[in-house]
C-alpha cells in the first residue's frame, strides 16, 4: 500500500508548533527526501523550521479567511510545487465552553472561528486541492490527504464541546471523502490522536495540568510516522487506538454499505 515515504512533496498547515511541526520535520528526515512546504499564520517560525532542513520550504496562510483567499493559495500552491502530492491538515485551535454559564459562550468569535479553522477550511481545502490530486492520480501517480482528527471525534470531551464536534465533522469526512475517492489513487489517511504535548491547550491555563498525562510529541510522532509510512486508513494513537477499537470497529465497512446502497438505487 502507497504511504508517506512515497510522497514527492508534503504541505504541512499548521507546522509552526505541536503535531504539524514535528510531523513535518519526521517526514523532511524519511529516506525518501521529499520537499517538506511548512505552513501556518506565524512567519517566524515558519523562518525557524525552515532552518532546519534543506528541503523544507514556507507557504504561509491564515486558513480561518476567505474562500478567494484559499483558492488564491491553492493556486499558488500548486503551481509553484506541481510536484505536490500529500496535504498534512494540522491546523486547529480549541475552546472551552460551558453552557451551565451560557453568557460567557464567545458566539461571533471563537464559536464561528473554531468551526471555520477545524473544519470549514480544511472542506474546502480539500475541495481545492482535488482536482490536481486526481490529475496525478490520472497519471498513475499515488497522492495523500491526511486529516488530523482526534480521539475527541469519537468520544467527546464534554468541556470542549464545539471542538468535540468539528472533530466529529472531521472524522465523518474522512470516511466519506475515502469512500467516494475508492477507485482513484488519492488515500485518505486520517490521524487521530490522544492527548499530546502541544500549545494548544496554552490559552486556556491548562498546559500544567495536561502535561502530567499528556502523549509526549516525539512518542506521538514516531506512532503516527509508522502509520502513515504504511498507508494505514486509520492512524488511532494511544488512548484514540483503545476508542477506535471499542466504538470504530465495522464502520467503515458499514459506511461503505450504505453508500453502495445508494449508488445502486440511482
Ligand atoms: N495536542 C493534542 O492533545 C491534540 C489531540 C488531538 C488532536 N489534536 C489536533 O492536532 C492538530 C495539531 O494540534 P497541536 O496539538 O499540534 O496544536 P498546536 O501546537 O497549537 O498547533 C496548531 C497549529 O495550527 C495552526 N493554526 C491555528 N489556526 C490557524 C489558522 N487560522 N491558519 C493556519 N494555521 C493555523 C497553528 O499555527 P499558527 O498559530 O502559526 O497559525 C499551529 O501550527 C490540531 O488539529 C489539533 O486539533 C491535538
Amino acid at each position: 500500500m502507497p504511504g508517506i515515504k512515497d510522497a514527492k512533496c508534503v504541505l504541512v498547515l499548521g507546522a509552526t508548533s505541536g503535531i504539524g511541526r514535528a510531523l513535518a520535520l519526521a517526514i523532511h528526515n524519511l529516506d525518501s527526501q521529499p520537499t517538506v512546504i511548512v505552513s501556518g499564520r506565524r512567519q517566524e517560525r515558519l523562518n525557524e523550521l525552515a532552518r532546519e532542513g534543506e528541503r523544507i520550504r514556507t507557504a504561509r496562510v491564515d486558513i480561518n479567511t476567505t474562500e478567494g483567499n484559499l483558492k488564491q493559495f491553492v493556486e499558488d500552491t500548486v503551481a509553484k510545487y506541481p510536484d505536490l502530492d500529500a496535504v498534512i491538515f494540522s491546523s486547529g485551535i480549541q475552546h472551552i465552553f460551558d453552557f451551565s454559564k451560557p453568557e460567557t459562550i464567545d458566539l461571533s468569535t471563537e464559536f464561528q472561528d473554531e468551526i471555520s479553522t477545524n473544519y470549514i477550511s480544511i472542506f474546502k481545502l480539500i475541495v481545492m486541492f482535488l482536482p490536481h490530486f486526481l490529475k496525478l492520480s490520472e497519471k498513475g501517480r499515488p497522492s495523500f490527504i491526511v486529516p488530523i482528527s482526534s480521539g475527541l471525534s469519537i468520544v467527546p470531551a464534554a468541556t470542549v464541546p464545539n471542538y468535540s464536534a468539528t472533530k466529529a465533522a472531521l472524522h465523518s469526512l474522512s470516511i466519506t471523502l475515502r469512500l467516494q475517492l475508492s477507485k482513484t489513487k488519492v488515500q485518505v489517511i486520517e490521524i487521530l490522536p490522544p492527548l499530546v504535548e502541544s500549545e494548544l491547550h496554552d490559552h486556556q491555563g491548562k498546559t500544567p495540568a495536561l502535561s502530567k498525562v499528556w502523549m509526549p510529541l516525539k512518542e506521538f510522532t514516531d506512532r503516527a510516522i509508522e502509520g502513515l509510512i504504511r498507508g494505514d486508513p486509520n492512524v488511532p494513537v494511544g488512548s484514540a487506538a483503545q476508542q477506535f477499537d471499542q466504538f470504530e470497529k465495522g464502520k467503515q465497512e458499514a459506511a461503505q454499505k450504505f453508500y453502495e446502497r445508494m449508488l445502486s438505487l440511482s
